[in-house]
């Protein structure tokens, strides 16, 4: 490993995906902090490239702009990770970093850390040891791969270790720092668009004193079979009778909705479909509803921060915390089981859970130290 003429560690850290963004966000903040001893780069891949799906968050979680935009775009997921990859690697020349930061499960983290580790850079990954054991998820391709060519891994639960050491990797290559995605929530709790004024916005949307309930929902798994799409779409919309609902529509969503010829129904239902929400707007939506219905990793995870019940439209979770610490119940597609856990969760609250461990606001700050340590530790030994 080398360092900068001025002894600093050279750290390109990449973003691509929304869910991304917030994760970058502290990391950015806690180098930015050590700068004499860390000089971080942002590089965003352009997988995400709206305004709704990427600038907002920029602007929202005041995330530095990328030092560079290797402006990829959408695509299959080979020709996104090719070419992801195809200008991820002149960068990587150009720059010589002594490591490449990934965060998260998508199609950018892969490529660039494939790029890093076939030219010998480290390659560091935020979120590691995550697994849905459901190899047809293509974020759970995404995650295996990435951990078996990192050489320093950062977890969120104690679960994580325990699958990366079942894969063969070093114990001290893996350290539990906690998760880096609630340090964002955190430092923006108090920051969050109150949800009155964002329903406000929404054209018809009527509440009543019962509250609201939240959607969001984009996994292939669910959203690209049309027969899946309108089974779910049929069982919200007759559950929004009981509790209207906010849906704010992911792009790859809206579209297969229009495919299927669901824009009626959904017209007709108690569900507010809106455009894609920042940040700030969807956590003061999230902090107070009275459930949230989901098929989102991230949102899992926010909903045990704030204490708030979450029923996961998905077969499993690589999140298993969220589950036995946390307010999240994994029930799956059908719609009977849907309708019972939304029943139980009117009718009682919800699930009570607790925060999990180190999910305390700090976990970038301990991922920088522990870097710098290491990355030092690596000059020595050479
Ligand atoms: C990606 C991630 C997923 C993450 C999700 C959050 C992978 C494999 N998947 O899925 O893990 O949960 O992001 O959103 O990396 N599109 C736009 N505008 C944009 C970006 C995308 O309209 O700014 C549309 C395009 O039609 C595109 C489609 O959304 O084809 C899907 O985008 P893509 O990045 O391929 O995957 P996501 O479904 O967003």
């Amino acid at each position: 490993m080398t360092m900068t003429s001025d002894r600093r560690i050279r750290v390109l850290c990449i973003v691509g995906a929304r869910p991304n963004f917030m994760k970058i966000a502290p990391l950015m903040r806690a180098f930015g902090e050590r700068a004499g001893r860390v000089d971080a780069r942002l590089v965003h891949t352009g997988q995400h490239y709206d305004e709704a799906m990427k600038d907002a968050f920029f602007r929202q979680l005041k995330i530095p702009e990328p030092d560079i935009d290797l402006g990829v775009g959408s695509g299959s997921h080979a020709q996104q990770t090719a070419e992801i990859m195809r200008r991820f690697e002149p960068v990587v020349d150009e720059l010589e970093p002594a490591i490449v930061l990934v965060v998260g499960d998508v199609n950018s983290t892969i490529a660039c850390a494939l790029v890093a580790a076939k030219k010998g850079v480290a390659v560091v990954h935020v979120e590691a040891g995550l697994r849905s054991w459901d190899r047809q998820m293509p974020e759970e391709i995404n995650r295996v791969l990435t951990d078996q060519i990192s050489d320093l891994l950062f977890t969120t639960e104690p679960d994580g270790g325990k699958n990366l050491t079942r894969e063969g990797i070093a114990a001290d290559a893996v350290h539990f720092v906690g998760n880096v995605m609630i340090d964002t929530l955190l430092a923006n709790r108090e920051r969050a668009v109150p949800a009155a004024t964002t329903l406000a916005g929404i054209d018809g949307f009527a509440h009543d004193a019962r509250g609201y309930g939240l959607i969001t929902m984009h996994r292939p798994s669910n959203v690209d079979d049309p027969v899946v799409l309108r089974r779910l779409v049929g069982t919200l919309t007759d559950l929004s009778n009981q509790l209207p609902m906010v849906f704010p529509i992911h792009p790859r969503t809206r579209a297969r909705i229009a495919d299927a010829g669901l824009d009626d129904a959904l017209d007709a239902s108690r569900i507010a479909l809106t455009e894609p929400l920042g940040y700030l707007d969807l956590l003061g939506l999230m902090a107070e509803a009275k459930v949230v219905l989901t098929d989102s990793g991230g949102l899992q995870e926010e909903t045990t921060a704030l204490g708030v019940p979450c029923i996961t439209l998905r077969e499993n979770t690589e999140r298993p915390i969220t589950v036995t610490q946390g307010t999240n119940t994994v029930v799956g597609t059908d719609p009977a089981k849907i309708r019972a856990c939304l029943d139980d969760t009117l009718a009682t609250g919800g699930k009570a859970g607790r925060v999990p461990e180190l999910w305390d606001g700090r976990a970038a700050q301990r991922i920088a130290d522990i870097l710098i340590a290491w990355a030092d530790s690596q000059v020595e030994a050479a």
